[in-house]
């Protein structure tokens, strides 16, 4: 039997990704193998797609995608824990070069999460990676307490609006950096907006807070970005720097500068702290069942902010490069 998965061909635009058939791989020993009902599309899917100068990129031809949800069609061998027909989670982490834009996949039982099957796969494979990032930012490296002060940038992409929505839950007081037009969302989840585009940030957040934040959650990078994300903490602070959004705008020359900005704030002697990222992607299976148990009770609310079949990961692509996008695109497949 054929299947169709989605492949970066060579580095480039969205036009690049091409879709292609070919026999669908039995699962090895220990393998569960999904039927595909949604995947994630991520800023780090269009990072890889566009150079293969960043560390870790994967190499050409590949499938991207870091999060599936989907259906157990087939058992490897030994596999006991779960049964066909039972809707699961996981990140492709394992597999080392993506490969959720696909029809089906196969990886090891001990990546997949049983989802309850009245959840809707398409807000279900949000937690996988944004929310799990985002609990692992607030309470692993930030380990933020109720009360806490947080300044969130890129607070309506799919993490920003991720470590809102887990904020709230904290009780935390919340100030969000947004395009205008996303405030909305911002303001959805019981934080301040501030127009990046327009104000100085630090300056918004002097004047809202008077000493500034207890943390700061930097996914954008950049010497200059994450200096000032420093200036908006107070005593005992901490910027907790976990992505490099502005290489969208900016390209990859920005990320040596910030490594070298994060190493010179982390000795500064003034109070403040730049705690080491963790790596979200081995906390995933620990922190998703959690999560998925959060959504089935309704405490957790994802923003889905377009359904593309998986045929048009390009159009996906294009939508997300071009900015201003309100939470999480997914694509959809076996519908
Ligand atoms: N370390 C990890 O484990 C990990 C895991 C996942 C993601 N990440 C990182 O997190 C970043 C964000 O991922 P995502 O999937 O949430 O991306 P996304 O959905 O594309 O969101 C990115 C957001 O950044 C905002 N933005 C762009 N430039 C900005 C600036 N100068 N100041 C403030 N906001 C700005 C955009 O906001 P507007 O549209 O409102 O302008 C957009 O909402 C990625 O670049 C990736 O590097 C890291």
């Amino acid at each position: 039997m054929k299947y169709r998965r989605v492949v970066v061909s060579r580095h480039g635009g969205p036009e690049v990704l091409q879709v292609i058939e070919e026999d669908i791989p039995e699962p090895k020993a220990g393998e569960v193998r999904v039927k595909v009902l949604a995947a994630g599309v991520s800023a780090y899917d269009l990072m890889f797609r566009r150079s293969g100068r960043l560390p870790g990129t994967p190499r050409v031809p590949f499938t991207p995608g870091e999060d599936v949800v989907g259906i157990v069609e087939e058992l490897g061998a030994g596999v006991t824990a779960f049964q066909p027909g039972q809707m699961v989670a996981g990140g492709t982490f394992s597999l080392g070069v993506g490969g959720g834009y696909a029809e089906y996949v196969s990886m090891a039982a001990g990546e997949w999460v049983p989802v309850p099957s009245e959840l809707d796969p398409v807000r279900a494979v949000c937690l996988v990676v944004n929310y799990v990032t985002a609990h692992v930012m607030l309470h692993r490296a930030a380990q933020v307490r109720e009360g806490d002060r947080i300044l969130v940038h890129g607070a309506a992409g799919g993490v920003g609006s991720a470590l809102l929505d887990l904020g709230r839950q904290v009780g935390l007081e919340m100030f969000g950096t947004a395009s205008k037009h996303n405030h909305h969302l911002v303001s959805a989840f019981g934080a301040t907006p501030i127009d990046y585009r327009a104000d100085d940030f630090v300056a918004c957040v002097r004047q809202l807070t008077g000493d500034g934040v207890d943390a700061v959650f930097d996914p954008i990078g950049g010497a200059r970005q994450l200096w000032r994300s420093y200036r908006a903490l107070r005593r005992g602070g901490r910027l907790v720097w976990f992505g490099v959004a502005a290489t969208r705008s900016h390209g990859l020359r920005i990320i040596p500068s910030t490594l070298l900005m994060r190493a010179l704030l982390k000795i500064l002697p003034d109070g403040r702290k730049v705690p080491s990222t963790p790596n979200a992607g081995k906390h995933v299976s620990e922190t998703l069942a959690e999560l998925i148990a959060q959504l089935a009770s309704g405490k957790i609310d994802p923003v889905v902010a377009a359904r593309i079949p998986l045929a048009e990961a390009a159009r996906a692509h294009e939508l997300l490069e071009r900015g201003g996008v309100a939470g999480k695109i997914v694509l959809t497949a076996n519908d």
